[in-house]
């Protein structure tokens, strides 16, 4: 095959938090980058200079990106196919309705539709979540639908950034992983990220199911971690035993470490629970259901904060949540985002709701996409309107504005100064000595 060009023009296709920010950090490193997404609204926006979500940093080198005239956005699969030698596939793989598999529509759509115009020798990269064995499945359907036939290869780069480190993570990661078939493939992937493996950044060169897996290993370990601290928060909570101590005890050992052993109300978001459901959902599938079954306690675990600090504010409360006004601090899933998927705050906060209590919720960019979501529940911008007369103030996603919030100006608003510290964010210290009634999962 004749075909080498060092410098790679970019399409992204699908510009949700990990393509948006893909294509602008692309751009940003010094290539010509045409970002596509079938949502004309979403397209105007980002052509206009404005990040359909919350993502710190990101207006502003979007704003430089677009200046500097490499970058730009369009609805056109035919325009992506005539501009691209590399094809960033960045699309959501939601979970399915009614299962726990990975919704694959829009990759598959995707990916069919862009290959119907790829006339030319292409490179055609995966960064979405998928189950492994995806990407040989779409490799046969590239080249199939592809006038350019057997000259499309396709190859998986999976992709670990966390919203709210989205630009840091994606122009510094720890390290790259690509999944290829051959070495042309290799070759086209590291003239893709020169500027970034410049910098010292470690490469990891991988068959494709192993690039798939890595993605969900990574996730998979991570909600692990998070799990067992919070398994550990159960046990101290029957022995008496404070959790916080017992997790800084065990991250003064390097090799357990304290990142992601944060105990609290657990992991939400539109990555780690989905992707330990579709991993199990395929390890199954393979037969080898066995080997991560306990990916299903993990869950289990997860799910069981979400009820537990629902119990914990009706034990505040004296058992009967009816007509309990509750301040719920936090809608995003974590701080930094405006993202609601599978948010524990949110889930707690409906769960309240239905209980009867009267749930005000609080958060500094989640608000529009909470209401849409949760039309049932009231909402306010500001913590201390909200606490007026509150019962319970429950803090469920650590802002940092929250976690200043001074004790003594909360303590005057409210009608009983109790507060629920869902993410140990808070000095229960301070807060006891200003009057309240400190409650935290997995702590006396
Ligand atoms: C995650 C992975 O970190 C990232 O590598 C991958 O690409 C996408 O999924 P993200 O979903 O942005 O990123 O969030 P992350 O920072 O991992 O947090 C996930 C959830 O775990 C949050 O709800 C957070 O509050 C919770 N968490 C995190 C804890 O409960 N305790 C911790 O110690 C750490």
């Amino acid at each position: 095959m004749e075909r080498s060009d060092p410098v790679p023009r970019i399409t992204v296709v699908g510009t949700g938090y990990l393509g948006a920010t893909h294509a602008v950090c692309m751009a940003a490193l010094g290539f010509d980058v045409l970002g596509v997404d079938t949502d004309a609204v979403k397209v105007a926006k980002l052509n206009s200079g404005q990040v359909p979500f919350f993502e710190p940093g990101l207006p502003e080198l979007l704003s430089k990106a677009l200046d500097s005239g490499r970058l730009r956005f369009s609805t056109s699969f035919h325009e992506a196919g005539e501009f691209g030698d590399i094809h960033f596939i960045c699309v959501g793989t939601p979970q399915q309705q009614g299962s726990d598999a990975a919704d694959l529509r829009y990759v598959e759509s995707a990916v069919t539709e862009l290959a119907a115009h790829l006339r030319q020798p292409a490179l055609v990269v995966g960064k979405s979540t998928v189950p492994v064995g995806t990407a040989a499945r779409l490799t046969e359907i590239v080249q199939r639908v592809a006038p350019a036939g057997t000259d499309v290869e396709l190859a998986w780069n999976p992709e670990f950034l966390r919203e709210g480190f989205a630009v840091d993570d994606t122009l510094r990661p720890d390290r790259l992983v690509f999944g290829v078939a051959s070495d042309w493939a290799e070759t086209r992937l590291r003239a893709a990220f020169a500027p970034v493996i410049a910098q010292g950044v470690p490469v990891v060169v991988t068959d494709l199911a192993t690039a798939e897996l890595v993605k969900v290993a990574a996730n998979s370990f991570l909600a692990t971690k998070i799990s067992y601290i919070n398994a550990m928060a159960e046990v101290c909570e029957a022995a008496g035993g404070d959790v916080a101590r017992l997790a800084e005890a065990l991250a003064h050992d390097e090799r357990i470490g304290g990142r992601f052993l944060k105990p609290g109300l657990g992991f939400g978001g539109g990555c780690l629970p989905k992707d330990i459901r579709a991993f199990a959902h395929r390890a199954e599938e393979l037969g080898v259901g066995q080997a991560v079954s306990f990916l299903r306690e993990v869950d289990d675990i997860n799910k069981r904060r979400r009820s537990r600090t629902v119990d914990l504010i009706a034990e505040l409360v004296g058992g009967e949540l009816r007509g309990a006004r509750i301040t719920v601090l936090g809608a995003s899933f974590k701080p930094n985002s405006d993202d609601i998927r599978d948010a524990p705050a949110l889930d707690v906060a409906s769960s309240l709701h239905r209980l009867g209590a009267q749930v005000t919720v609080v958060d500094p960019a989640a608000l529009d996409n909470a209401r849409r979501s949760h039309p049932e529940l009231a909402y306010c911008a500001d913590a201390l309107t909200a606490a007026a007369g509150a019962d319970v103030v429950a803090l469920l996603t650590e802002w940092n504005e929250f976690r200043l919030i001074d004790p003594q100006v909360l303590g005057a608003v409210v009608a009983h100064r109790r507060v629920v510290d869902g993410r140990h964010a808070l000095d229960p210290v301070r807060w006891r000595e200003a009057g309240w009634e400190y409650r935290a999962l997995g702590r006396p």
